[in-house]
């Protein structure tokens, strides 16, 4: 599987979005990671649907919309009007978690569900016959810039096990704490879809940073 990278502006300056879009889209990233904040969820706020709608203009890649919001059925609607290509949300919000699939799907976005550190993957596992990505998280969401928890790599493996067995194309991301050495252990746990924000935003060179990691 290609390994792809989703560029999370939550690290980038927010007083240039535009450029820093097309910073992201030269440097070969594949999607745009777009963190919404809800402030109760986790505890802090980012940006959500006319942030998501001015940018959509600036960029052609694919917004990987990843919502840390307590209730994400009251959202979808607005985010896809805005311009979302996939929604994710998390396992652990509030709302019955088919009928929140059926939603995204029913606006023809890609589904992804998302899991906490501390939430195990049986949890998550009855869902991926149903989604079309699994996103782990790999740090407590809710900020930029924390370091990778390694105790997430048998999560990522144990998901990728049941998809292979499953026979399913399931795109496995990972967000948080993603530079280029943990690269290399999710890669090789299972993973394909790499969220990458502090490490690819304050790099000289992106173009450079997203070859590393790919590995
Ligand atoms: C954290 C967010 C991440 C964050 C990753 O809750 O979901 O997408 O931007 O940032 P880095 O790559 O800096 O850990
Ligand atoms: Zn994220």
């Amino acid at each position: 599987m290609k390994t792809k990278i989703s560029a999370s502006i939550l690290s980038a300056d927010f007083a240039r979005l535009g450029d820093e879009l097309s910073r992201a889209e030269k440097a070969g990233c594949d999607m745009i990671h777009f963190d919404v904040m809800d402030g109760h969820f986790v505890p802090n706020l980012s940006y959500g649907v006319p942030v998501l709608k001015s940018i959509r203009r600036c960029c052609d890649l694919p917004f990987d919309v990843h919502l840390m919001i307590t209730d994400p059925l009251k959202y979808i609607d607005a985010f896809a009007d805005a311009g979302a290509d996939h929604i994710t949300f998390h396992l652990e919000a509030e709302g019955d978690r088919r009928g929140i699939i059926e939603k995204i799907r029913s606006r023809g976005l890609g589904v992804g569900i998302s899991v906490k550190p501390n939430t195990p993957a049986g949890e998550l596992i009855p869902y991926i016959a149903d989604i079309d990505m699994a996103l782990v998280m790999t740090v407590e969401p809710g900020f930029g810039g924390q370091g990778f928890i390694p105790e997430t790599l048998g999560k990522i493996t144990e998901i990728r096990r049941e998809a292979e067995r499953l026979g399913l194309p399931l795109d496995i991301e990972v967000d948080g704490g993603i530079g280029k050495n943990t690269s290399k252990k999710v890669i090789a746990a299972g993973a394909n879809v790499l969220v990458s924000g502090s490490y690819l935003f304050k790099s000289e060179d992106m173009a450079e940073a997203v070859r590393s990691l790919r590995g």
